[in-house]
C-alpha cells in the first residue's frame, strides 16, 4: 500500500534479469521506424517516421521473410502513423539491425493487434529478443490489449517501452520470432538514447523486505510497465524533456473514494545536480496529489497490477508545491510499498532545498509468485 501526503509520478520498471548533471538533453539516437511503410511521414509530434521497407536496418531476404500489410480496420482512438501498416514476419526469424551508439537506449515497439491480410488479431502469438535480453515471449499483443481494455484504458493498442544498454559493439538487434503455427507483426519501432546516469546509474535504490538485491547496471533490461502523472494530465512525447516518454494520469489507478487534494503550481520547477531537468517534465512536478489536512484520516493508495515472480523498481518524484508549507514538520508521511514500509516520516524538507526542488527516489521490491502460475498481482 502507498500512503503518501506529496506524490507527482511514479515509474514502474520490470527488471529482466535474463542473459544479460542539469545540461539539456538532446538524444543521440533517433530512430522512428513506420513498419511495412515504404515512404516517409510527418506526425503532430516533431517527429518524422521512416518507411522500415527501403530502410538500412532490415534484412536483405526481407521479401521472403516478412511482407507488408494494413489492419482491416483502424480505431478511432489510434493514430495513423505507425498503426495503418504492419510488417508481418511469415518466416522462423526476423531481425531489425540498428547502428547505435553505445550507452542506454529506451527501445520502443508499438503494436496496433487487427486483422492483417486475412490472418486473425488471435492468431499472432510471437517473441521478440534484443542483444541477448528476451523481452517478450509467446507475446499476443490482442491478450494484451484485451486486458488492458477490462481494466485500465479504452486504447486499442498498445506499447512495449524497453531500456537496453548498448555495448561497444554499437548495435541494437531486434529479432521477431513467430511462435509455432503463427506469425509474428510490428507497426512501429522507436530508439531513443537517454542520459547514461538517468535510470542505469542513478541513485542507490533501496531495497524493500530485503537488505540487498539486484542491481541496475549495463547488463539489466528494464520494461517500463507505469509511467503516471500524479494529480495531472496526460503528458505526450512531444511534452517530454527530449526522450519521447508519455506520462499517463493516475486517477484510474487510485484506490477507492480517497482521492486527495490536486493543487496546481505555476512557478519553474528548480532543478538540481541531483534532480537535472530531463529527469521529468515541469509539467509532472506543477501536479501533485496531497493528502491535505486529513492525512491521519485515510491512506492515498495506488493499484497496479503487475506480472508476478518480477524484481520491480519505482520511481517516486516528490516537490513541495503547497504555498503554506515552507518548513520542516510540517508535512510528515510514511510510504508503503506492496504492504511494506518503505520510507517513515518523510519530511520534503529534508529531501530538498525548499518548495519548487524536485527530488526522486528509487525502490525495489520483489513481486512474490505465490501460486507459481506467474499471474496479474495488483502492486500496491
Ligand atoms: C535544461 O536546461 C538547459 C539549460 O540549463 C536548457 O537549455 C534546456 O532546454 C533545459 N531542458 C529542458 C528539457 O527543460
Ligand atoms: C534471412 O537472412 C538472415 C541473415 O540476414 C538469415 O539469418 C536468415 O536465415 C535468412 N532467412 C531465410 C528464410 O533465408
Ligand atoms: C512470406 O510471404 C511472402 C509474401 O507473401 C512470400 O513471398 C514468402 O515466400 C513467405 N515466406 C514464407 C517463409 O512463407
Ligand atoms: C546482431 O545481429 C548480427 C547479425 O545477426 C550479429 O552478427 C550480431 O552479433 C548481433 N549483435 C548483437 C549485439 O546481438
Ligand atoms: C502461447 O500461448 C497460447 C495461448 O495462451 C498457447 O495456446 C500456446 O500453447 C502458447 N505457445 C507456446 C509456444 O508457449
Ligand atoms: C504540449 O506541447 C504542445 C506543443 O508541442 C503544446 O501546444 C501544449 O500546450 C503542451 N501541453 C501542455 C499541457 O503544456
Ligand atoms: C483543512 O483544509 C481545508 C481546506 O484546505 C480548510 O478549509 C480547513 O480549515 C483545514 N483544517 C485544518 C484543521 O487546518
Ligand atoms: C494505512 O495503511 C497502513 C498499512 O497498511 C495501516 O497500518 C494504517 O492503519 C492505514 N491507516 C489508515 C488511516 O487507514
Ligand atoms: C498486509 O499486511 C497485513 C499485516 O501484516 C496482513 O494482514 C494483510 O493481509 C497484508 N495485505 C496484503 C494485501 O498482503
Amino acid at each position: 500500500m502507498f500512503n503518501f501526503s506529496l506524490l507527482f509520478f511514479f515509474e514502474i520498471l520490470l527488471i529482466s534479469t535474463t542473459t544479460t548533471t542539469a545540461q539539456p538533453y538532446k538524444a543521440t539516437d533517433r530512430v522512428f521506424l513506420n513498419c511495412g511503410s515504404s515512404s516517409p511521414s510527418n506526425t503532430n509530434l516533431d517527429v518524422r517516421w521512416e518507411g522500415d521497407q527501403r530502410s538500412k536496418f532490415v534484412p536483405s531476404n526481407i521479401t521472403t521473410t516478412s511482407f507488408s500489410s494494413t489492419p482491416d480496420h483502424l480505431d478511432s482512438s489510434v493514430p495513423e502513423i505507425p498503426y495503418s501498416t504492419a510488417r508481418i514476419i511469415n518466416s522462423s526469424s526476423f531481425t531489425y539491425i540498428f547502428h547505435v551508439t553505445r550507452g542506454p537506449k529506451f527501445l520502443r515497439l508499438h503494436f496496433y493487434p487487427a486483422a492483417y491480410s486475412s490472418l486473425d488479431a488471435k492468431q499472432f502469438f510471437f517473441s521478440v529478443s534484443s542483444n541477448g535480453h528476451s523481452l517478450l515471449t509467446n507475446f499476443s499483443a490482442f491478450l494484451a490489449v484485451s486486458f488492458l481494455r477490462n481494466t485500465h484504458t479504452t486504447d486499442a493498442r498498445i506499447l512495449k517501452e524497453f531500456l537496453i544498454n548498448v555495448n561497444d559493439a554499437q548495435k541494437l538487434n531486434v529479432t521477431f520470432t513467430p511462435s509455432p503455427n503463427s506469425y509474428a507483426f510490428i507497426n512501429g519501432i522507436e530508439i531513443l538514447s537517454m542520459p547514461e546516469n538517468l535510470y542505469f546509474q542513478a541513485t542507490t535504490p533501496k531495497y524493500i523486505n530485503q537488505v540487498t538485491g539486484p542491481v541496475i547496471d549495463s547488463d539489466t533490461a528494464l520494461e517500463n510497465i507505469y509511467r503516471l502523472n500524479m494529480g495531472g494530465g496526460q503528458i505526450t512525447g512531444n511534452n517530454d524533456t527530449g526522450m519521447y516518454r508519455s506520462w499517463d494520469q493516475d486517477n484510474n489507478y487510485i484506490y477507492g473514494a480517497a482521492i486527495g487534494l490536486t493543487p496546481l503550481y505555476n512557478n519553474p520547477i528548480m532543478y538540481t545536480t541531483e534532480t537535472p531537468n530531463y529527469t521529468a517534465p515541469e509539467l509532472v512536478y506543477q501536479t501533485q496529489r496531497s493528502m491535505g489536512n486529513q492525512s491521519d484520516k485515510y491512506n492515498l493508495t495506488w493499484i497496479l497490477p503487475v506480472d508476478s515472480g518480477f524484481y520491480y523498481m519505482l520511481r517516486l518524484h516528490f516537490c513541495n508545491i503547497i504555498p503554506k508549507y515552507t518548513k520542516p514538520g510540517q508535512v510528515l508521511f510514511t510510504i508503503f510499498i506492496n504492504n511494506q514500509t518503505a520510507e517513515e516520516e518523510v519530511d520534503l524538507f529534508h529531501w530538498t532545498k525548499g518548495s519548487g526542488y524536485p527530488v526522486f527516489k528509487d525502490y525495489i521490491v520483489f513481486v512474490h509468485d505465490r501460486d507459481g502460475s506467474r499471474s496479474k498481482q495488483d502492486l500496491c
